[in-house]
């Protein structure tokens, strides 16, 4: 089994039981970032935050579990009418409530990664390793999806295989 193989099928152990959710794929309707999907933000930061976790000896479970659920606001940023003020600091605390609803389970350090993943933009402060990774995975995601470098053929195929997920 190739190193790509294996990272991959440690990750999906991770998150394979969100990726069935109709509330994970519900995000494939919304845009982010211009060019991207919600989900596919997602998954990206995600992936990203687990193979940070598992660099350093984190706990990658929890990290890729959180990066998955990060934007897990379930609107549309666009309707005004959808969310009560600022989208930047909204969105993490909607994120929060609909990753607990969605996981009972969900760890403190979990749920402190979501709602922190916009600092230093957020009321909340990264408490644990595996926030640390989650907010650095979003925002090196997101500025490699502003640029369009998602879409390149390295990333694609440093990315878990779509056909897996
Ligand atoms: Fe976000
Ligand atoms: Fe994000």
């Amino acid at each position: 089994m190739s190193k790509h193989d294996l990272n991959t099928a440690a990750f999906l152990q991770c998150v394979s039981p969100l990726l069935d959710t109709s509330e994970v794929n519900s995000m494939k309707q919304w845009r982010r970032h211009f060019y991207t999907t919600c989900y596919d933000h997602s998954l990206f930061v995600s992936y990203v935050a687990f193979r940070l976790a598992r660099y350093f000896g984190w706990n990658y479970r929890a990290a890729a579990r959180a990066g998955l659920l990060h934007d897990l606001y379930l609107y549309d940023p666009a309707d005004n009418s959808a969310h009560p003020g600022n989208q930047c600091l909204d969105h993490p605390e909607f994120a929060l409530r609909n990753a607990m609803a969605l996981c009972p389970d969900l760890t403190e350090n979990e749920k402190n990664a979501i709602v922190s993943h916009m600092f230093p933009l957020a009321v909340h402060l990264p408490r644990c390793r595996e926030a640390v990774a989650v907010n650095m995975a979003d925002k090196l995601c997101a500025v490699l999806e502003v640029v369009r470098l998602y879409q390149t053929r390295p990333i694609q195929r440093w990315l878990p295989s779509s056909s897996h997920c």
